[in-house]
C-alpha cells in the first residue's frame, strides 16, 4: 500500500505501525483521513508520538470512525460520557486492560476500535502489547479453523467489572444488568474480509453446545493461542503517544510492571457493530 500524506513505519511484520506526519488534534482532509484508515485496516494497530489533544479533539478525531462508544460501568468526566479514563498510582489494586482481551467484547455490538492518549507515562515499563487474532487464526490448522467457524461464545461483563469502577448507580442509559453476548468463535471482519480468532481470557466464559470440561478445555486453548509472540507488537509510550486499535482483529494486554509510578491517559471507544 503507498501513502502520500502520512508516513507508516511497521513495528513487525505482523501487527502495529507507527505514524507520522499527522496532527490528530487538527481537522483531517479526506486523504490522510483515507490513508490513516487504510494503515489501520493494514497493520491493526496503529501508533502516533507527540500528539496534544483535549477531549473534544480526541472525540472529533473518533467520531471520523463511527460513533462513539459509552462504556456500560466506568465513570466519565462531567459532561462527557464518551471518555474513559486510564488511570493508575501508588492507591491502584488494579489497572484498566489486563489480560488479554478485546474491548467489552460482552457488548452485542462491541467496539470497532480504541483510541488511547497517554499523558503521562512512567519512566520506564507500562507497554501495551497488541496481539493479532487475525495471526491467531491463520496459524490453526484446517480441521481447527473448521471446527471453530461452527462455534458460538458468550462474553459476559459482570464478573469483570462487578465491585470495580466504584459504581454505585445505575449503569449506562439505565440499564441495570451487566451486558452479555454470544458471539461467532472465528469472526470476519467487515471491511477487510479476513477470519479473526473472538474469545478472549477477559470476558468469554463458556462455548454453546460443548460441556463444561470441553468448553474449558477449548477456551485455555485459544487464549493461550493469541499469547504467541510471533502474533504481536509491544508499544513503549511515552508522554502524548497514541494508539489507535481495532477491536474486531486485536486484543491488548496493559504491562502494570511500573508499579507506584504513576500512568495516565484517556480513551475513546469507537461504537462497531454485531459481530458476523
Ligand atoms: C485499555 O484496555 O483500554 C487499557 C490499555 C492500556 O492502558 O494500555
Amino acid at each position: 500500500m503507498s501513502y502520500e500524506t502520512i508516513s507508516v513505519e511497521p513495528l513487525s511484520p505482523v501487527i502495529g505501525a507507527e505514524i507520522s506526519g499527522v496532527d490528530l488534534s487538527r481537522p483531517l482532509g479526506n486523504q490522510m483521513f483515507a490513508e490513516i484508515h487504510d494503515a489501520l485496516m493494514q497493520h491493526q494497530v496503529i501508533f502516533f508520538r507527540d500528539q496534544e489533544m483535549d477531549w473534544d479533539q480526541h472525540k472529533a478525531f473518533g467520531r471520523l470512525f463511527g460513533e462513539l462508544h459509552i462504556h456500560p460501568t466506568a465513570p466519565a468526566p462531567e459532561g462527557h460520557p464518551e471518555i474513559l479514563t486510564v488511570h493508575a498510582d501508588e492507591t491502584s489494586e488494579r489497572v484498566a486492560g489486563q489480560g488479554w482481551h478485546s474491548d467489552v467484547s460482552c457488548d452485542a455490538e462491541p467496539p470497532l476500535g480504541s483510541i488511547l492518549h497517554i499523558q503521562q507515562a512512567p519512566d520506564v515499563g507500562g507497554d501495551t502489547m497488541f496481539a493479532s487474532a487475525y495471526a491467531a487464526y491463520d496459524a490453526l490448522s484446517e480441521p481447527m479453523k473448521a471446527f471453530l467457524g461452527t462455534l458460538k461464545a458468550k462474553h459476559e461483563g459482570r464478573h469483570r467489572y462487578l465491585g470495580r469502577n466504584k459504581r454505585t448507580g445505575k449503569m449506562r442509559d439505565g440499564e441495570d444488568v451487566y451486558p452479555e453476548a454470544l458471539h461467532p468463535v472465528i469472526r470476519t471482519h467487515p471491511v477487510t474480509g479476513r477470519k479473526a480468532l473472538f474469545v478472549n481470557s477477559v470476558f468469554t466464559t463458556r462455548i454453546e453446545g460443548l460441556s463444561d470440561t470441553e468448553s474449558r478445555a477449548l477456551l485455555d486453548f485459544l487464549c493461550e493461542h493469541i499469547n504467541t509472540p510471533e502474533f504481536r507488537c509491544h508499544f513503549k509510550w511515552r508522554k502524548n503517544s497514541v494508539a489507535f486499535w481495532d477491536n474486531r482483529c486485536v486484543q491488548h494486554h496493559a504491562v502494570w510492571d511500573y508499579y507506584p509510578q504513576v500512568r495516565h491517559g484517556y480513551r475513546v471507544t469507537v461504537q462497531g457493530d454485531r459481530p458476523f
